[in-house]
């Protein structure tokens, strides 16, 4: 018989009923209460023990990290902290942890405080903790809210490929894939490794985006999204950056950049209403944990909001939406320019905002997510659609407090001649990207989508300091670890 998962149990009404928990050890004091968790929860469940009940030798073996299965009865508790506990009839040592610090297999999750920095080197045992266990159903309650919001609004989901053989956003920093022998690849006659030879007959990388394979399946399906991880070889060992991560893009037929300003900050607001409704116990949690950061942080730097405010300040007011321009605008006459307190000064049209120019938009001017439009052509990707200006065209990136880009999307240029205008300056050659042009040439219409980083979502829903934290196992430049 499979245990009842705690956090059912705590839903009953305590009064000597039997039940079945199955779960990893927090603590056991005084050789009598077992703070027992399975991951269905935070808080999980005390059970008590009477020691004369039970063999030495198996209390012996109840320590932090072993894996129990108790039968017992779910009684009121009279203790502080918890309104039931489980008096224990019959206990099974499942998997047995050590407790010896001088042991060689010593169990590294003792309960005290542990660093973020020693739990990611342990990342095959974090989700063990109070503070993963929350991240990681968090992470799963958002999964299921993403593709909730978009099936009740009729999109349907793609699964675009992870090999691919195109570069989406022309820009390189992609991982190659290949089975050629990496100390003795076949050569051309010219003296160059010949991926005729590789697996698919040509070079092969791991996908930076599904946006062009979901613009195909929009102008088909009308309303598509995909949901799945990408890969960038970008050097930036940052807190805000993965070598993998998971992108959700959608995109849209018939829709401008309007619609889908809309659209995405709908998704936000809903997925984060979602986290509210159906996390609390885990953000509470969380909260505790970003108010003690705070106080640790000089006073200047402190939020004014904690961690459940600023979610729900965010989900009471529009997003401020301005363009580019009034950015660098309000940017160079910003107090902080005058000051040179930017690293990388704003020097008018052209410059390519850094995080700490969005965040000061986000965080000191407008206090709120901010939607910035029209950016100059040259800093942003080939498929995004020209304005009448002929400088600018229909990008969207969306700002968020504490995170900077959060979302960043287009209107795509539907208009055959301007792509292909586009591709040949870039130097993007069209037989690459022949199938993209078809839906050009085959029933084109305007269309709209964007690119929703999932954990830069969930940097901001569990006001974790570092993106590695809110993945199960981070990949970044030297970091491959289980
Ligand atoms: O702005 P990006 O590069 O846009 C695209 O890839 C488009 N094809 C999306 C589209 O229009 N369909 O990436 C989109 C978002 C960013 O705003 C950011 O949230 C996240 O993906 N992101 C990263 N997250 C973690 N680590 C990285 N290295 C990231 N790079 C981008
Ligand atoms: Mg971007």
């Amino acid at each position: 018989m499979l245990p009842t998962p705690i956090k059912d149990i705590l839903t009953w009404e305590p009064g000597g009923q039997s039940c079945l928990v199955g779960g990893w050890v927090r603590t056991f004091r005084s050789n009598r209460f077992i703070h027992l968790n399975d991951g269905s929860n935070l808080a999980g469940i005390q059970i008590v023990v009477d020691f004369e009940a039970f063999p030495a030798e198996l209390l012996q073996g109840i320590a932090p990290g072993a894996c129990l299965r108790i039968q017992g009865k779910l009684q009121p508790s009279t203790g502080r902290g918890q309104a039931m506990e489980i008096h224990a009839e019959q206990i099974e040592l499942m998997g047995k942890a050590e407790s010896d610090i001088n042991a060689p297999d010593f169990y590294p999750l003792q309960p005290k405080a542990h660093s973020l920095e020693f739990l990611r080197e342990i990342a095959h045992l974090r989700f063990r903790t109070q503070t993963f266990g929350a991240i990681f159903r968090i992470r799963h309650a958002m999964t299921f809210a993403i593709h909730r919001f978009f099936n009740d609004r009729g999109f349907f989901n793609i699964h675009s490929p992870i090999l691919t053989a195109s570069d989406a956003e022309g820009a390189g920093e992609m991982f190659r894939v290949t089975t050629l022998a990496a100390d003795n690849p076949p050569k051309t006659e010219d003296g160059k490794v010949d991926f005729s030879k590789d697996f698919f007959g040509k070079q092969a990388h791991l996908t930076v985006s599904g946006q062009l394979e979901a613009e195909l399946a929009a102008l088909a399906l009308s309303k598509v999204y995909t949901f799945g991880p990408t890969f960038r070889a970008e050097n930036s060992n940052t807190t805000r950056h993965l070598a993998e991560f998971w992108m959700i893009e959608p995109e849209v037929a018939f829709a401008d950049l309007n619609d889908n300003m809309d659209l995405a900050e709908a998704n936000l607001k809903y997925v984060l209403q979602y986290a509210l409704d159906h996390c609390y116990e885990d953000l509470v949690f969380l909260n505790e944990r970003w108010k003690k950061e705070e106080e640790g942080k000089k006073k200047e730097e402190r939020s004014e909001l904690d961690l459940l405010e600023r979610i729900q300040f965010v989900l009471n007011e529009p997003f401020a939406r301005i363009s580019y321009e009034e950015a660098i605008q309000i940017l160079e006459e910003s107090p902080h320019q005058k000051k040179k307190k930017f690293q990388y000064p704003v020097k008018g049209w052209g410059t390519d905002l850094q995080s700490e120019h969005e965040r000061y938009l986000v965080e000191k001017v407008f206090k709120r997510p901010v939607i910035l439009t029209n950016y100059p052509k040259e800093i942003k990707a080939f498929y995004m659609r020209l304005n009448e200006d002929g400088r600018s065209v229909r990008a969207m990136d969306i700002l968020f407090p504490g995170i900077g880009e959060m979302v960043g999307g287009s209107q795509r240029e539907e208009r055959l001649d301007f792509l292909q205008q586009r591709m040949a300056e870039m130097g993007i050659p069209e037989s690459e990207l022949y199938w993209y042009l078809d839906t050009r040439k085959f029933g084109t219409v305007p269309h709209s989508g964007y690119g929703l980083g999932f954990e830069r979502l969930l940097l901001f829903v569990t006001g974790m300091g570092n993106i590695r934290d809110v993945i199960p196992f981070p990949r970044f430049p030297k970091g491959i670890a289980f």
